[in-house]
């Protein structure tokens, strides 16, 4: 790869440093850019546009550290290396787990610092060309409409097994679903399931993404609208209730619909009748709703971002999508298959895992879970040589010792000590979730009287 246009940014405090390594990039074929502090070097970032940065991480103006995330927040795929004066391996690792390319320590040897130059811009290159790559296959996709064809979801592991099961004999019915988990986890790929299996496959399904859509839009998006309905209504709009009519309605982070159209969705589940915003006509709605969260079900209920009324209408099935970190089962064949899909789409050979890179992307636990999965595999494939990943092509992250890494969600978070009532408010809605809802059941499971379970659901606004 040539060296020449590539420039060098080197933000450094110790003079003699800044000299020595600008001749030596400068020597090497490199447009070089220095920076006694921090402030000075962001500065040159934005008025040039440079190839790469070697940080220093003690600075006179402030922390390295905080000056990475500067970097990365405005030119996240900029590569960083970072220089660290001591062999301070607490701040170069978390230098990696911010986004830092790769760190040295002076006094560094030539020879490591200019391979790891090259190293960085190689893989700034070779992501880039296959961002482009994608870009152009998408747009080609698009123009001809070709729908890129789904692979076969893994289903491997007992749990997935125990899921596609019920999805089996649920599918063909109308019952209402709510699949819950952890982000990325495939809640997607479970409604695509649940509507391809069901006599509702030949007519749309319709997704609505209640967190990603302005709230103030959801409403008109979902019941339509007629023309000066409200500002902005230019035109009629037939709406998702209309466009799902026939098929399914996919409703994607359900816990971010707005409360008062959370009871108007559920008015319209139990009628089967709606109208369109501005109109008196009465309209007949037929569809099947899917919804997903991925909070907690108990947290979304306490927090009121679920209404309890819709949740058990909804909750007919719920399908918990356990993490990825819980069925390592699945990640050899999901390996497998993303392997597959990114050396077609990318037109390479498909690439070997060496064994301590498979047993990396074993042991660690994806937070992000199967999307993670797929976006590191990608990454991999982008970067292997000679047919073969190694630990180093792996996302940095992964590449950390185990103790270092984060850990995936967990217990829900809990800040600070609840109100009595909270945990009493709490108590009672998980009991009715485990009891669907059946109040005798759930009075007897938290041992008291039905009338006094009654008042509490009242005193807590807990409407079924
Ligand atoms: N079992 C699976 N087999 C193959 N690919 C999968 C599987 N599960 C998930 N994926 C892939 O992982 C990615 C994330 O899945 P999906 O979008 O369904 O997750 P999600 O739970 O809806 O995530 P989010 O909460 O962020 O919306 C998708 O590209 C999907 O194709
Ligand atoms: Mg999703």
């Amino acid at each position: 790869m040539k060296t020449e246009n590539h420039r060098v940014l080197i933000i450094d405090d110790e003079r003699p440093i800044l000299m020595t390594l600008e001749a030596l990039l400068q020597r090497h074929g490199y447009q070089v850019d220095t920076a006694p502090n921090a402030s000075q070097g962001l500065k040159l970032l934005k008025t040039k546009s440079h190839a790469l940065v070697l940080l220093d991480l003690q600075l006179p103006d402030g922390d390295g550290l905080e000056t990475l995330d500067r970097i990365k927040t405005e030119l996240p795929d900029l590569p960083v290396i970072i220089l660290t004066a001591h062999d301070s391996l607490h701040n170069a690792i978390e230098s990696m787990k911010r986004g830092a390319y790769h760190f040295i320590s002076k006094p560094y040897a030539t020879e490591e610092l200019l391979s790891l130059i090259e190293k960085a811009l190689e893989k700034q290159f070779l992501l880039r060309e296959a961002a482009q790559l994608r870009e152009k296959t998408e747009q080609l996709e698009k123009r001809l409409e070709i729908a890129r064809a789904q692979p076969t979801p893994i289903f491997k592991s007992k749990p997935m097994r125990e899921i596609e099961e019920l999805i089996d004999a649920m599918a063909p019915s109308d019952a209402n679903v709510l699949v819950v988990g952890e982000s990325g986890v495939g809640k997607e790929v479970i409604a695509n399931m649940i509507h391809a299996r069901s006599r509702r496959a030949k007519k749309p399904m319709v997704k609505l993404n209640c967190a990603a859509f302005p709230q103030t839009m959801i409403e008109g998006e979902l019941f339509g609208y007629v023309k000066g309905a409200f500002t902005g209504a230019v035109n009629d709009f037939a709406g998702m209730i209309a466009a799902a009519d026939g098929g399914t309605l996919f409703l994607d982070e359900i816990s971010d619909m707005p409360a008062d159209l959370q009871t108007r969705l559920l008015r319209v589940l139990q009628e089967h009748e709606y109208r369109h915003l501005g109109s008196t006509e009465i309209l007949k709605a037929d569809f099947r709703v899917i919804a997903s969260t991925n909070r907690p079900i108990a947290q979304a209920l306490s927090e009121n971002r679920l209404r309890s009324d819709l949740y058990y209408r909804l909750n007919t099935f719920q399908i918990e999508m356990p993490p990825l970190r819980e069925r390592k089962e699945d990640i050899p064949p999901l390996i497998a298959l993303f392997l597959r899909q990114f050396s077609q789409q990318l037109g390479k050979p498909e690439p070997d895992i060496a064994p301590e890179a498979f047993q990396k992307l074993l042991d660690y636990a994806w937070p992000g879970n199967v999307r993670e999965l797929q976006n590191a595999i990608e990454y991999a494939v982008v970067l292997a040589r000679q047919g073969l990943i190694g630990v180093k092509e792996l996302p940095a992250e992964i590449q950390l010792p185990t103790a270092l890494q984060q850990t995936g969600r967990g217990a829900p978070a809990r800040t600070g000590v609840q109100s009595l009532d909270d945990v009493e408010r709490n108590t009672i809605l998980q009991a009715l979730a485990e009891c669907h809802g059946n109040k005798k059941k759930a009075a007897e499971l938290l041992g008291i009287q039905r009338p006094t379970l009654y008042n509490k659901m009242k005193r807590y606004a807990i409407e079924i």
